[in-house]
């Protein structure tokens, strides 16, 4: 016997093969028009016209990921904050970097943040490759010299090779500008695209629960997607908040500004259920907790128990397909 929902999703189907997929979400009845808000993830983020995403780029990037010898400690890679077990965060409220220092704040992921329009909480990058030497340097984080770093990798052949592969157009490629450059182009390649949501969203109508359509519905009534918004669930603003625990000034740091006070930019969503805890000092623990807070922080309303569930449900089909790399065998 034919199940109904198998027959929806047989017509669904014939209209996603005549049709393609937007049109299939259309036949969602009235989650349709909540799904026509939200995009999915493309494939890959905007790749800037100074630094193409070369395969010679991405391995070299891979590679300085992974390499702790850009550390004064020799100890401490990207992926010793950002490991990729771990959603390519570290699931401790903050980092923990150079000899064992606490950082400020908790580590977002890495993964999308190519779509990022800032980098940081504070935003005070505006992308990767502005991004990609301050943890190098931070005291807290990698507390390394960059000439230093630079004469360390210079000493290996394998880098010497590898940086010359991957800017041919340079007579002294191993330099600050190019770790930066590599660095960013890896991480462009960490997305995760192909969601349960993303599913969704081109036409697989069974990939998401009706529990979870119900919270996508209550993330667009409730005003959430104010913020949270575009692919990667984030409008790259900033807004404010003081989350429990925290006096971190947040954007104020940056631009001095008094309306920037206690200011955050909107983290992304995408794969929140696995880069627990959560908000800019981790204080956070669980996506119920952070629901809660949003709902009275930012839109004054405290949520039903129900409500939290279905809400969470929905951020829970923002967990995507974990990008494929590989780890590096270092020289
Ligand atoms: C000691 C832990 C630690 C190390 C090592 C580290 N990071 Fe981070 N990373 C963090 C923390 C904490 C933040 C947030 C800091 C802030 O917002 O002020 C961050 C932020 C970022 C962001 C911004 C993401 C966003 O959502 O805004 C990117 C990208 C990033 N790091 C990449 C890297 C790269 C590349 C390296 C290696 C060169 C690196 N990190 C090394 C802890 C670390
Ligand atoms: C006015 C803008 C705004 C609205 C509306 C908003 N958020 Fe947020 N959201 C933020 C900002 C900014 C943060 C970071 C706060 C911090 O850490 O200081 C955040 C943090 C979060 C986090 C924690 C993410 C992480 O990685 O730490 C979750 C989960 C979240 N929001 C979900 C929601 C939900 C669900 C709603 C609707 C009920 C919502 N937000 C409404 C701006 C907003």
């Amino acid at each position: 016997m034919t199940s109904p929902s198998k027959a929806v999703s047989a017509v669904a189907l014939g209209c996603l093969l005549a049709l393609g997929g937007g049109a299939a979400v259309a036949e969602d009845g009235y989650y349709g028009d909540y799904a026509d808000r939200f995009e999915p993830l493309p494939a890959l983020p905007p790749i800037p016209a100074d630094n193409p995403l070369t395969d010679e780029r991405v391995e070299l990037g891979n590679f300085l990921f992974f390499e702790p010898r850009i550390s004064s400690s020799g100890i401490i890679s990207c992926a010793t904050c950002h490991n990729p077990a771990l959603g390519w965060a570290d699931r401790i409220p903050r980092s923990v970097g150079h000899e064992g220092q606490v950082g400020e704040r908790n580590t977002p992921t890495v993964l999308n943040s190519g779509f990022l329009e800032a980098q940081f909480w504070d935003g005070r990058e505006p992308d990767l490759e502005g991004q990609a030497l301050g943890p190098i340097e931070a005291e807290v984080e990698m507390a390394m010299d960059l000439d230093a770093a630079i004469e360390r990798l210079e000493g290996f052949d394998l880098y010497q090779a590898m940086f010359r592969d991957a800017f041919p157009e340079d007579d002294d490629p191993i330099n600050a500008d190019n770790v930066a450059k590599a660095l960013a182009g890896f991480q462009r390649t960490l997305n995760t695209p192909h969601s349960p949501f993303d599913r969704y969203l081109q036409g697989d109508l069974q990939a998401l629960t009706e529990k979870q359509k119900r919270g996508m519905a209550s993330f667009v009534d409730n005003g959430c997607i104010a913020c949270h918004r575009g692919p990667n669930l984030t409008d790259s603003d900033f807004h404010r908040i003081q989350v429990p625990g925290s006096e971190d000034k947040g954007r104020y740091e940056v631009t001095g500004e008094e309306r920037d006070k206690y200011a955050f930019r909107t983290p992304s969503l995408r794969n929140v259920a696995v880069t627990y805890p959560y908000m800019n000092n981790g204080g956070t623990e669980t996506l119920e907790e952070a629901t809660m807070i949003m709902g009275q922080e930012m839109l004054g309303r405290d949520f039903s128990d129900e409500e939290v569930a279905e809400l969470v449900a929905f951020m829970e089909s923002l967990t995507g397909k974990m990008p494929d790399f590989d780890i590096p065998a270092l020289p």
